[in-house]
């Protein structure tokens, strides 16, 4: 059974009173720095997603040029890997195949919940997987580049991304991990990286939290330290918005 969501925002306090906006701020940051994510619940209408994303840092555009994207299902990619079907996704993190940094939060908000069973977005704090390597292990990712390549969804769209990267990277004092379950390519007889996403699977599969959504919903996670993923779904007007926030510009020129 997947874990209920552990760091949850509602917007409004315990008088049903609006919060202010600082308040939200505040208690909204002190979430994402100590859990990685965070599940903000009870959303007004009045709420502005984007004017509230826009404080964590500038909008990256995904590989289709998208800045502020929707995620719906598209009817001719259900057989396929891909973020917009309704199949479920493995573990990973944004942007591994990426040239440059992957995008340091990641949000989605919704517009329509998926009637039914299913939809879940599901999320995992990486270091639950890291902490099984030792230092050595840790530095062998860190030095080490594999080659990394964007999904066959994507692929059919015209989108063909290959990288090589290491799974960690330190970057002004952050640890950086990247990790997908089925586009890190794994070099024959590398049983480090075969025990990396085996493991790292099978502790996802145990320990996930799944984040059902309401109407307005958003959850935000730090995309350097949390994998993430999402249970397959019957609703196909389950729609859901995405925003990719880049790292600061002083840390994406010095990696
Ligand atoms: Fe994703």
């Amino acid at each position: 059974m997947p874990k209920s969501p552990d760091s949850v925002l509602s917007c409004y306090d315990v008088n049903h009173d609006l919060l202010p906006d600082s308040v939200l701020r505040y208690a909204f940051r002190q979430l994402l720095g100590n859990n990685g994510y965070v599940h903000l619940v009870n959303v007004p209408e009045s709420f502005d997603h984007v004017a509230f994303l826009k404080e964590l840092g500038d909008f990256q555009p995904t590989p289709t040029g998208t800045v502020i994207g929707d995620l719906k299902p598209e009817a001719d990619m259900d057989d396929i890997y891909h973020a917009q079907n309704r199949k479920p996704l493995v573990p990973h993190s944004e942007g591994y195949e990426f040239r440059g940094l992957p995008p340091r939060y990641m949000a989605l908000w919704c517009v329509k919940p998926a009637s039914g069973p299913g939809g879940e977005t599901t999320m995992l704090d990486g270091q639950r997987v890291l902490r099984e390597f030792t230092e050595d292990e840790q530095r062998h990712f860190l030095e080490t580049p594999y080659t990394w390549k964007s999904t066959e969804g994507l692929a059919r769209r015209g989108v063909h991304h290959t990288v090589e990267h290491p799974v960690l990277e330190d970057v002004d004092g952050e640890r950086v991990f990247r990790f997908s379950y089925n586009n890190l390519v794994v070099p024959e007889g590398d049983d480090l990286a075969t025990r990396l996403l085996k493991r790292g699977k099978a502790i996802y599969d145990e320990s996930h939290v799944a984040v059902q959504y309401e109407e307005r919903d958003m959850i935000v996670w730090n995309n350097w330290r949390m994998l993430h993923s999402r249970n397959a779904f019957e609703d196909p007007t389950r729609h859901l918005k995405r925003v990719q926030i880049a790292a600061p510009v002083s840390l994406a020129s010095a990696a």
